[in-house]
């Protein structure tokens, strides 16, 4: 039987890859075996958990503060072996972080083909995100099956020459992660504690912007929670030791933010759910809010979801204090302003992305896939 490999290793790719492990389950006309890099290591878990997936291989490579050499280093050593003894027909990655990157290079090494979900979405600016640019640019190169969440991201991918049978726009899992997590009849104590309040929900964590950037993010921030009472704010805070310190050092000790644990994505979904506004530098919530009509002030200068911008209801705002100040003030301040950001606009797909891409596999892995 073909074997079908996903290597994922971030909370985020879990989100998005363990719908598509799921239902690969149950097309037994192929064996799905699924391996950790462990890039993430609570953050992933707990994913993991909530969508009952089981990895066959873990390579555990986390450690505290690791650098992208680090990180490179580890998982390429590593994923050898378990690429060499399995043998899998087709690697599926994610997106574009360094677990995809790298698990991408091991297959090209190894001439394995490689599925890339998520595929085409692009700044055109290499430092911007860093490195998640490059890393997904380089696994286009490698990639021999693309599923392109939009045409937006498949138009990308057609205009750098890539082939455009090996193209399937299908949606983003992401849409088939929400469909399952949003409830009406949800409650949380943080929730009933932001009852009476607008409830906006922060999140950070892009390595560009650790230092200065993130610091003017939440001075910006504290400023206006400093003169809007009626405002309550939830951060659910990344795991990272210096986004920690520097969120404690400037947000810390107001009774009306509260900073706390990853939440689980059933919880996270929901909360976004129940919020009035969101500001993040997040790649996954832009799409995830977009679907559920919450504006997003994104604390970035580029972003690769073009698709929210032309909704309106993503906007870019930088990461310079004064201009994140004043959009978040006038959010908050001017309701047109707030109606004309609240569009629900869903260009993910129909939340059966990950039935798509496992129809497409496999349709295709029974005829000869080479590289
Ligand atoms: C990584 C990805 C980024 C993605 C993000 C999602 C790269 C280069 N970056 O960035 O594309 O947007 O994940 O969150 O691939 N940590 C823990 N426990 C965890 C997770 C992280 O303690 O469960 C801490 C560790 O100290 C770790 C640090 O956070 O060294 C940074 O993790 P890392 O994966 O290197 O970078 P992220 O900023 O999370
Ligand atoms: N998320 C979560 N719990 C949290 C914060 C975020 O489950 O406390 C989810 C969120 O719903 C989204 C994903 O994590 O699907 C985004 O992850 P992150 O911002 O870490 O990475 P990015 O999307 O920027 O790569």
């Amino acid at each position: 039987m073909k074997k079908v490999m996903l290597v994922f290793g971030t909370r985020p790719e879990a989100i998005k890859m363990c719908p598509l492990v799921n239902e690969l389950k149950t097309h037994n006309t192929m064996k799905t075996l699924v391996c950790v890099t462990g890039q993430h290591r609570q953050m992933l878990d707990q994913i993991l958990d909530a969508f009952n997936v089981r990895p066959d291989y873990d390579l555990a490579i986390m450690k505290d503060c690791q650098t992208l050499f680090d990180i490179t280093n580890s998982i390429l050593e590593q994923i050898k072996t378990v690429l060499e003894n399995e043998k899998p027909d087709v690697v599926l990655v994610h997106g574009d972080t360094s677990t995809t990157f790298v698990t991408a290079l091991a297959c090209f090494y190894l001439q394995i083909p490689v599925g890339h979900v998520e595929a085409g979405l692009r700044t055109y600016n290499i430092w911007s995100p860093f490195p998640e640019e490059f890393n997904r640019q380089a696994v286009s190169i490698i990639s021999h099956f693309n599923f392109a969440p939009t045409e937006y991201s498949k138009n990308n991918l057609l205009r750098e020459g890539r082939k455009p049978e090996s193209i399937y726009v299908t949606g983003n899992t992401v849409i088939d992660a929400l469909k399952t997590t949003v409830r009406n009849d949800y409650n949380h104590p943080c929730i009933e504690w932001a009852k009476n309040s607008r409830l906006i929900m922060i999140t950070a964590h892009r390595r560009e912007n650790l230092g200065k950037s993130m610091e003017n993010m939440f001075r910006a921030i504290r400023h206006v929670m400093d003169e809007h009472p009626d405002v309550k704010a939830i951060y659910p805070i990344h795991m990272n030791p210096v986004v920690r310190s520097t969120a404690d050092k400037i947000l810390g000790g107001d009774e009306r933010i509260k900073i706390i644990e990853p939440l689980d994505v059933l919880d996270f979904h929901n909360f976004l759910s129940r919020s009035y506004l969101i500001l993040t530098d997040s790649g996954g919530i832009q799409e995830e809010a977009s679907a559920l009509g919450k504006p997003v002030l994104v604390m970035r200068d580029t972003t690769e979801r073009p698709e929210g911008v032309d909704a309106g209801t993503l906007r870019l705002v930088g990461t310079k204090e004064e201009v994140i100040y004043n959009n978040f003030k006038k959010l908050l301040d001017d309701p047109e302003e707030y109606a004309k950001m609240s569009n629900a606009i869903n260009p993910y797909g129909d939340g059966f992305a990950s039935k798509k891409i496992a129809d497409v596999l496999e349709e295709c892995i029974n005829k000869e896939v080479t590289v």
